[in-house]
């Protein structure tokens, strides 16, 4: 990185945050899904869902942890049929990703919730990919999809999934790993990551957002993932945070998702400036919207407000987000070129 970042001014550096060119990396699609669509889609298929309305359905959102969350998140997705329903969702998410000046995402899509309903994975896999190609073409916005495995499920329906998957292996770039983390380590799934790599799929996995660094260590070595997603566990463990920085793995850390399944009491305590000022390479991302109570623009705001980051750590966040996507290295010598703009033309 040859970029030198001027100073600015504290009060104008949400604005710069806002204006910057920036990628998603870990944002799960069904944790898109707004209260006001899941009642919308729940009328338009005929499901029932457990609350009388959007706003009882909303103040529900009061999680402890991770699986109190995970409870919701599944009964959420439970209004997903057809192929239009994954493909309303997806755009949605998409409008809002443009106005925060996303350019780039990969979305996580977790096939077995569906599937385990009698939802095809064909009807998942094409209402999301319809939604990438729409993306870029009507917001320029470009992206691709990650499927992951339910990591409190066996390996063995991993490996069903994945064979489902197959048809329709030019629409998916990579494969990771999410849910319930704790007692379901990274090495419970190393042969069907073995099989996935073989195939060649970019492979990423959720680990040390509640489980401990041992998880991430796995999943680096057992599994072979090119990023962690969450990864603030690490800090835990300083031969870790070595071997992170030096390989420049990249992290993608989810501030309000942290916040608000209890991770750090306050952002104010959250450690991303440390684990950037540690040489990691860390990354913003939103996780479960929806959910968690911003998309990619408010977690950059309220964590910069909370931790006294500067331009330079904008910089920084926005450029790893480019260079730990899985696009190719001339698409992001055009985005990191755009960002350098974006900043040099700031005042
Ligand atoms: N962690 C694990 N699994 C998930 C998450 C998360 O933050 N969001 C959706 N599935
Ligand atoms: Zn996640």
């Amino acid at each position: 990185m040859t970029f030198t970042v001027k100073p600015v001014a504290p009060d104008r550096l949400p604005d710069l945050l806002r204006q910057m060119p920036k990628a998603e990396l870990h944002i799960h699609i069904e944790g898109s899904l707004e209260p006001e669509l899941i009642f919308a889609l729940a009328e338009r298929n005929g499901v029932r869902i457990p609350y009388a309305n959007v706003e009882a359905l909303r103040s529900a959102y009061a999680f402890t942890n991770l699986q109190s969350f995970l409870d919701i998140y599944y009964a959420g997705a439970s209004v997903l049929l057809r192929e239009q329903d994954f493909y309303d969702m997806a755009h949605a998410y998409f409008v809002k990703a443009a106005q925060d000046n996303v350019v780039h995402a990969e979305l996580f899509f977790d096939p077995q919730t569906h599937t385990a309903r009698g939802v095809s994975m064909e009807t998942v896999v094409n209402g999301l990919h319809r939604a990438c190609v729409d993306a870029q073409k009507e917001l320029g916005v470009s992206a691709s999809l990650i499927m992951c495995f339910l990591r409190h499920l066996s390996e063995e329906d991993a490996f069903a999934s994945l064979e489902q998957a197959m048809p329709f292996r030019e629409k998916i770039v990579g494969i990771g790993l999410d849910s319930g983390e704790v007692g379901n380590p990274p090495e419970k799934f190393a042969s069907v990551f073995a099989r996935c790599r073989e195939l060649g799929f970019h492979l990423v996995a959720h680990a040390g957002e509640e489980g401990p660094p041992a998880y991430i260590w796995t999943a680096l070595d057992v599994l072979g993932v090119e990023r962690i997603d969450h990864g603030v566990q690490a800090i835990k463990d300083p031969a870790l945070m070595q071997r992170l920085a030096k390989d420049r793995v990249a992290l993608t850390v989810c501030p309000l998702s942290n916040l608000k399944l209890c991770v750090f009491p306050d952002l104010t305590s959250h450690n991303l400036r440390k684990l950037l000022d540690a040489g990691l390479a860390a990354t913003v991302n939103s996780d479960d919207p929806a959910y968690f109570g911003g998309y990619m623009n408010d977690n950059f705001t309220r964590t910069f407000a909370a931790t006294g980051m500067t331009a330079q750590h904008a910089y920084t966040l926005a450029c790893n987000s480019f260079e730990a996507s899985f696009i190719s290295a001339q698409a992001k010598a055009g985005h990191i070129a755009l960002l350098d703009a974006c900043f040099e033309g700031f005042n």
